[in-house]
């Protein structure tokens, strides 16, 4: 039995959080997958240039290609690094865990992954990093439904857009105002919209997915309830 835990879900919705406190209860590894789309943006953004406003066509303009960035993913490299049980985002053998949360490679970013080759790339380095650990718990958009669609437990999160911009402030630390909760909240729809409406790999939950709505929850109960499930089907 494939040890993976799939989790999906639009932006903010707590995965990468929920993923990562699953598998310390698990004992298991976490790998985000965004991380690595992220690390490729930034990867592009320094090394090939700025890429307009960030939709797919004034990022080609600047010279923006599927083969150029998988080439530049091989040069420098961009890695994901297993340390302890987490797998970090690495550029050029320099960890990118904060850089590439900038507003910048936000920007960019769902662009960046509506490329073909660009998801081909990732896809592999996905399967690669998982098959030589025990469990993994690997979050993102398409983990279910293209990744690993034989992952005998797939969770879907989501929580309404307000509660969403809410946890990505506080996660900033940035105040939690009526204005920035506003501003906040379409600039996730903008990426949720990109994300979901691509005709590769767009983000919709799997058939077999656990549907879990957090926006009432607390952490600690998304991921209590993701911890019960997985101690139903994983033999210990
Ligand atoms: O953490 P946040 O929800 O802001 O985003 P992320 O998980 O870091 O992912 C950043 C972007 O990468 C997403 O908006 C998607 O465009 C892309 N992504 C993807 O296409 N497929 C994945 N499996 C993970 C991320
Ligand atoms: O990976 P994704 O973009 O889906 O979300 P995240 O980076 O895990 O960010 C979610 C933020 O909301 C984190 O600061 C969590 O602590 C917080 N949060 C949550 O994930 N779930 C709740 N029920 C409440 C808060």
């Amino acid at each position: 039995m494939l040890r993976v835990i799939a989790i999906d879900g639009p932006a903010a919705s707590g995965k990468s959080s929920t993923a990562g406190l699953v598998a310390e209860r698990l004992g298991w590894a976490h790998l985000d997958s965004g991380a690595l789309y992220r690390a490729l943006t930034l990867a592009a953004l320094d090394t090939i240039g700025e890429g307009g406003r960030g939709t797919l066509k004034d990022m080609e303009g600047e010279g923006w290609s599927g083969p150029r960035i998988v080439a530049l993913a091989e040069q420098l490299p961009v890695r994901l690094v297993l340390t302890g049980d987490v797998f970090r985002p690495e550029v050029a053998g320099v960890d990118v865990e904060e850089a590439i949360r900038s507003d910048r490679v936000t920007r960019h970013v769902s662009a960046l992954a509506a490329i073909p080759e660009v998801r081909t790339w990732v896809n592999a380095q996905q399967r690669r990093a998982v098959a030589g650990v025990g469990g993994v718990v690997v979050d993102g958009r398409d983990i279910g439904t293209v990744v690993f669609p034989e992952a005998p437990l797939k969770i879907f999160l989501t929580a309404t857009a307000d509660e969403r911009a809410r946890r990505r402030l506080s996660q900033r630390g940035q105040v939690v105002d009526v204005d920035l909760v506003r501003r906040e909240s379409q600039a996730l729809a903008v990426r949720d919209a990109a994300d979901s409406t691509r005709p590769i790999a767009p983000l919709k939950p799997a058939a077999d997915a656990v549907l879990l709505d957090t926006t009432a929850l607390t952490l600690q109960q998304q991921v209590a309830r993701v911890v019960e499930l997985a101690r139903g089907l994983f033999p210990a």
